[in-house]
């Protein structure tokens, strides 16, 4: 099948490669020149374990290309997916403008039967808002062709995106007419072999949906932060009580690690929208509220903790940071508990020596060439003569460190540790004072 992919950011770019992979023929608009460049040189823009491989593979077999061109990619799908960004708005919900923009230019440039495919995450009521743009461009041409709407949102995971994409729990298609349907199932057929993952639903429930599951597993996390807090103040250690809770097959155990906060580009923009959506229509989400306050609060425990054991004023104090990403295996830093962190640390008057196995770049990009934050080229060089050592991602590589080493190069023998990676008695045996998140 031929199939258009507007947008080559995470989301357009593993779509579009992975659905070359399954064997359809897939050209990529971006209206970035550069980031195109880059791609048709065989380079990659973003940070995705297997992707570069993947685009390479596919590229060669010449089932995927990138172009700039809005008529040519316009013509080439019989399914145009809109992967454009849907940055928050100054008051928090997704601003529309590149969705809405992308489906005036499908309507201006359509000739045959399309089926548009809303892949950006979007507040509900959208794909009726991009059925109208269409329709209004095809009228100012004085055409009435026949199109459809879907939405099918997007459950990857920053890091492990390719791999979500190819074995998929499920695919969730939102449209309101059959024609739609059969071509969607036509494409993912090869996704679904073993099992029939798709779920078919009308198109609101399926916008809805997207916004509910990252809610939920937000949701998740605040209140396991909050009972870390909880635990910190009454001794005990969350890690038992997640062990505790999650053998409940109600609860289940994934998602349920409290740590200093959650960030990337979904979870709190997510939030934020359906709050807003929420609003709209005359209605407070308090949960999803809470859920949103707390993890802006979460973000400054390291902080409070690294305070609580230095004093207010950390002028002239050094600290080691692992981990500058809001997660592993990526280079992200969008929203990013280590932004909040460093930014604290300056105010107090501390400097930081920083370690990320790979979104040191991104943070150079971020805080510019800043005196007060420096780089280490190796997690061990950060921690030479530094006051203490903060953990902010949980990377593999920091989870067997050399604790020796670690406890002669600090000036204190001292581990702040936003990610709960190591046991605390094994710390006590060693000697290193090591302060987490609500264990004891
Ligand atoms: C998330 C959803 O998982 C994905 O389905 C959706 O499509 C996009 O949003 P992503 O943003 O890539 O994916 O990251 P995820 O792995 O879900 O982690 C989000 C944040 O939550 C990270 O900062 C992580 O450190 C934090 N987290 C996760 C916790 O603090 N505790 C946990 O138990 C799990």
């Amino acid at each position: 099948m031929k199939i258009t992919v507007i947008g080559t950011g995470y989301v357009g770019l593993v779509t579009g490669t992975c659905l070359a992979e399954m064997g359809h023929e897939v050209l990529c608009l971006d209206l970035d020149e550069r980031k195109i460049a880059i791609l048709k040189d065989g380079g990659m823009p973003i940070h995705e374990p297997g992707l570069l491989d993947m685009v390479r593979r596919n590229v060669a077999a010449d089932r995927l290309r990138f172009t700039t061109d809005v008529a040519e990619s316009v013509e080439f799908g019989v399914v145009q997916f809109i992967a454009v960004g849907t940055p928050p708005d100054e008051d928090g919900s997704a601003d529309l403008q590149y969705v809405l923009a992308s489906a005036r230019n499908i309507g201006r440039h359509m000739n045959e039967y399309k089926v548009i495919v809303d892949k950006s995450t979007v507040p509900v009521g959208t794909a009726d808002k991009v059925r109208a743009a269409v329709r209004d461009e095809l009228s100012s041409r004085g055409l009435d062709l026949e199109f459809s709407v879907v939405s099918n949102p997007e459950f990857l995971k920053e890091g492990a995106a390719v791999e979500d994409f190819m074995r998929p729990d499920r695919i969730v298609i939102g449209a309101d007419d059959a024609r739609a349907t059969s071509v969607l199932r036509e494409l993912y057929a090869q996704f679904t072999r073993n099992h029939d993952r798709i779920m078919v639903m009308d198109v609101r429930s399926a916008e809805l949906t997207k916004y509910a599951a990252n809610s939920m597993l937000a949701t998740r996390i605040s209140f396991m932060n909050e009972l870390a807090n909880l635990a910190d103040k009454v001794g005990a250690d969350i890690e038992e009580v997640r062990r505790g809770i999650g053998s409940d097959t109600r609860i289940g155990y994934d998602f349920l690690y409290a740590g200093c906060g959650y960030g990337g580009s979904c979870f709190p923009k997510d939030v934020q929208a359906l709050i807003r959506t929420a609003n709209e229509s005359g209605l407070q989400l308090q949960v999803l509220q809470a859920v949103e306050s707390a993890n802006e609060a979460q973000k400054k425990v390291l902080l409070d903790k690294i305070t609580a054991r230095f004093g207010k004023d950390l002028s002239g104090r050094k600290f080691a940071l692992w981990g500058l990403a809001f997660k592993p295996n990526t280079d992200d830093m969008r929203a990013a508990s280590s932004r909040v962190l460093i930014e604290g640390l300056w105010q107090a008057g501390a400097s930081v020596v920083a370690y990320d196995p790979v979104a040191m770049a991104e943070a150079q990009r971020i805080f510019g060439d800043d005196p007060r934050l420096t780089y280490a080229k190796t997690a061990a060089a950060a921690l030479e003569g530094a006051d203490a050592l903060v953990i902010v991602t949980e990377w593999k590589e920091f989870r067997t460190p050399n604790f020796n080493l670690m406890k002669s190069s600090l000036k204190t023998p001292l581990v702040f540790d936003g990610r709960n990676l190591y046991n605390t008695s094994h710390m006590r045996e060693r000697g290193i004072e090591y302060v987490a998140i609500g264990r004891r």
